[in-house]
């Protein structure tokens, strides 16, 4: 994709403004084309007629004698400054529906550098279609949008430079994400997710950009007693992996380490889920491409902040190798579980790793990111993410920059009363407990593994990882890409 900034838009192209709403019982249309001026009220006309309503992820397109095609994007209610996000997701929408043109040009409101990057942003983000197993059918969908200029007074100012080329590296390892999670498990398994990474760090500038990726094969991971891994692979003919890229800049002003969840397919092993719905499992992994990418973004970026990256990959399948209820396996570092559930897999592979991430000295802070309960989806729906942490200033800078990057997350409580039920008569823990607040006992298990005094946030994203349902804003159906956008300002936010 490429984004360019301009402060005078050339007629005759396709020009994407904005519409918006008032108040009143009968709401007026107001047209916003941000720095652009435009003789409106014959079109205000015309959209009135048309029963336009301004509402976000509205998108109408209308001949025009100045333009090949003037398109409203809708901005929802009126504002003297919109929301970077609501400007993020018209963008969005707009480069959806106008899959199968080359070039668009942009002219929203942007009365701030942050609203000059949204409007990129969403652009970039709106612009994507997953075609690898389409065969006969290939290119009968429109091709995405491939060129995007942002008309904006800010053109020329020497601190909208950067606006561009991050746009680009947001929406490249975004896609990154979105790819991972939408290649289904024919074609997914740990092996084919590290060779898939081992290609993006390559293509990212290897060492030259200060990545380095190791890898631990299931032989390793046995012998090593990686037993959370080990255990729930151990019933597929595709054996685990752990997979660790280390970012490391030349300066670095913070060292953080990430872990997401890298369940390649999910089936809840002897814990079989029900049929319906099951494909969803794919997304399993959302955590652990999730981390991978925002590695590389940070590294892509420069930021002067150390990142250790952990994903550990696994499929939980059914068979005679599989693991049975009641089966007791040894986490790395010592720590035994009962698994009373083979489906609660994703905390045995998490807690190998979050031992192993915080064997690292000088950490500042660790974040797991990770589709782990149902209980989150139940809990706060399918497009807010959940945090849990043992550090309420981390949590609120992780917050902070969730919601620049225009993600939505919520705190959620780690209660203490739920931690005796992760109790097990034979082991240390038992990997489920109180069925009420699953998504809290899930995290309250995974505290269990972090070091004493380390700052550590938990990001649950089992819905939002995944849109099974239409597109809307810069979002597509399958996988959406969450997290990645919000570790990234994170990482950004700590540079400061
Ligand atoms: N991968 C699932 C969680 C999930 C559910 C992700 C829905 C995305 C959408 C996880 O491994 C799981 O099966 N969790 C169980 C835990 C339970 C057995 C304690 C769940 O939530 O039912
Ligand atoms: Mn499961
Ligand atoms: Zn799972």
């Amino acid at each position: 994709m490429k984004v360019t900034l301009v402060d005078d838009v050339a007629s005759k192209g396709i020009l994407v403004i904005g519409l918006a709403f008032g108040e009143g019982k009968k709401p007026p249309l107001v047209i916003e084309s941000g720095d652009l001026v435009l003789e409106t009220k014959p079109i205000l006309d015309s959209l009135k007629a048309m029963g336009a309503t301004g509402k976000a992820d509205e998108v109408i397109k209308i001949p025009s004698s100045g333009f090949q095609l003037l398109v409203f994007t809708g901005l929802g209610k009126v504002s003297r400054k919109y929301p970077h996000e609501a400007l993020r997701r018209a963008s969005g929408s707009a480069t959806r529906a106008l899959a199968g043109n080359d070039a668009i040009a942009f002219s929203l409101p942007t009365p701030d550098l942050q609203s000059v990057s949204a409007v990129a942003e969403g652009a970039v983000l709106g612009a994507y279609l997953f075609e690898e197993f389409k065969g006969k059918t290939k290119g009968e969908q429109n091709s995405p949008v491939t060129s995007v200029t942002v008309h904006t007074s800010f053109a020329k100012s020497p601190e909208a430079k950067s606006i561009p080329s991050r746009a680009k590296i947001i929406g490249e390892y975004t896609d990154l994400v979105r790819n991972l999670v939408n290649t289904p498990a024919s074609h997914l398994h740990p092996i084919s997710f590290v060779d898939a990474i081992k290609k993006a760090v390559a293509d990212a500038g290897g060492e030259k950009s200060g990545l380095k990726i190791s890898i631990l094969n299931e032989k390793q991971l046995k012998t090593q007693g990686f037993g959370g891994i080990t255990g729930v692979g151990q019933g597929s003919a595709n054996p685990p992996r752990l997979l660790h890229i280390s970012y490391t800049p030349k300066k670095a002003k913070k060292k953080f380490a990430f872990i997401g969840k890298g369940i390649t397919f999910d089936t809840g092993g002897l814990n079989l889920k029900p049929g319906l719905g099951m494909e969803a499992m794919k997304s399993d992994m959302g955590g652990a491409a999730a981390i991978c990418a925002a590695t590389l973004a940070i590294a892509s970026l420069k930021l002067p902040i150390t990142i250790q990256a952990w994903a550990p990959l696994a499929e939980n399948m059914v068979s005679d190798t599989a693991t049975r209820p009641g089966d007791i396996i040894t986490i790395f570092g010592g720590k035994t579980v009962e698994v009373l559930n083979p489906d609660a897999e994703g905390r045995l592979v998490l807690a190998d790793a979050i031992v192993k991430a915080g064997e690292e000295s000088g950490l500042d802070a660790m974040i797991d990111v990770a589709t782990l309960t149902g209980a989150q989806v139940i809990a706060l729906g399918t497009r807010t993410s959940a945090v849990m942490t043992n550090d309420e200033a981390l949590s609120t800078a992780f917050l902070a920059a969730a919601s620049e990057s225009g993600e939505l997350f919520w705190p959620m409580p780690l209660p203490e009363e739920l931690r005796a039920s992760l109790d097990s008569p034979v082991a240390d823990l038992a990997n489920i407990g109180e069925r009420m607040g699953g998504m809290l006992v899930a995290g309250l298990f995974l505290r269990e593994f972090v070091p004493n005094q380390l700052p550590w946030a938990h990001l649950d994203i089992a819905g939002p990882a995944y849109n099974e349902t239409g597109a809307f804003g810069y979002t597509p159906t399958g996988g959406t890409g969450v997290a990645m956008r919000s570790l990234v300002r994170f990482a950004e936010n700590a540079c400061k």
